[in-house]
């Protein structure tokens, strides 16, 4: 499978070696329609599916930004739409095959803690896996990474700290945090969000830890960059919705290109 879509790609894309991987969340797919060289629908790609959740467009695209070669999926698969967790991770295993060497990696999350405001930008200290699988299990790929891998700097600490730089540089506020992963797709209980924050999380969402993993485990370096689109169930009085979390985003939005531009300047 993963050689079949590597392959593939590569007929498309011929001597296009992307060295960034983005993976763009809910809402923050416009870079991708910004700049784009070559797109690829996933519904062409053997072992990829169309992406069925509205506000994500599903291909991938491939672009020089600010000098460097990236690949940006536009719109992610998620455990919740009913994909097994290996198909949720094939596209960074196809990154790293294309000699990707860095994943930036995006999402849409709730705020549990209490400082955080709607259209925050947090970026991801560490995380917790909350989903109930391990998109390692099965039998282990060597060739890729070790069996039992060390998960200790999953986001590498000198990209946190350059990112919290260039967000300073920038005049834009980030905060920091643990994100915990949920399956979804219902949000969590008030009960849930307080056993989070209980846990050490800081926010909650419902994709970004498996394919976090599986970079960290190929031995690619990690930035993950949450914006947080509402307060998580129970921090504040308000109820969620879909269409909530997506304007919070369109709000973010500009804040967030602008960020992810000067990231792959920088890095
Ligand atoms: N919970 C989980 N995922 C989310 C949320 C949330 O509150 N907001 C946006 N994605």
């Amino acid at each position: 499978m993963l050689t079949k879509a590597v392959e593939f790609i590569k007929s498309r894309i011929g001597d296009f070696k992307p060295e960034i991987g983005i993976i763009l969340g809910s809402g923050l797919g416009e870079l991708a329609d910004e700049y784009c060289d070559i797109a690829i629908s996933y519904s062409e790609i053997p072992g990829f599916e169309a992406s069925t959740v509205s506000g994500h467009k599903g291909r991938l695209v491939f672009a020089e930004i600010n000098d460097k070669k990236v690949i940006m999926m536009q719109g992610r698969f998620h455990f919740y739409e009913g994909h097994s967790i290996q198909k949720v991770v094939l596209p960074v295993k196809v990154m790293k095959r294309l000699g990707v060497k860095t994943l930036i990696v995006t999402n849409a999350a709730g705020g549990v803690n209490a400082e955080f405001k709607p259209a925050d930008l947090m970026i991801i200290t560490d995380h917790i896996n909350h989903m109930g699988v391990n998109p390692l299990i099965g039998i282990n790929d060597d060739t890729m990474g070790e069996r039992f891998p060390d998960m200790s700097e999953v986001y590498t600490p000198r990209y946190v700290n350059s990112v919290a730089a260039i967000g300073e540089k920038l005049g834009i506020k980030l905060q920091k945090g643990v994100y915990m992963a949920f399956t979804g797709p219902s949000y969590e209980t008030p009960a849930e969000v307080k056993m989070a924050r209980v846990l050490g999380a800081d926010a909650v969402g419902m994709s970004t830890v498996p394919e976090a993993i599986t970079a960290s485990w190929a031995g690619m370096d990690v930035i993950g960059i949450s914006c947080i689109c509402n307060s998580a169930a129970g921090v504040s009085t308000v109820g969620l919705s879909h269409a909530d979390v997506i304007n919070a985003a369109n709000t973010a939005k500009d804040k967030f290109i602008k960020l992810v531009k000067e990231i792959i300047k920088e890095i």
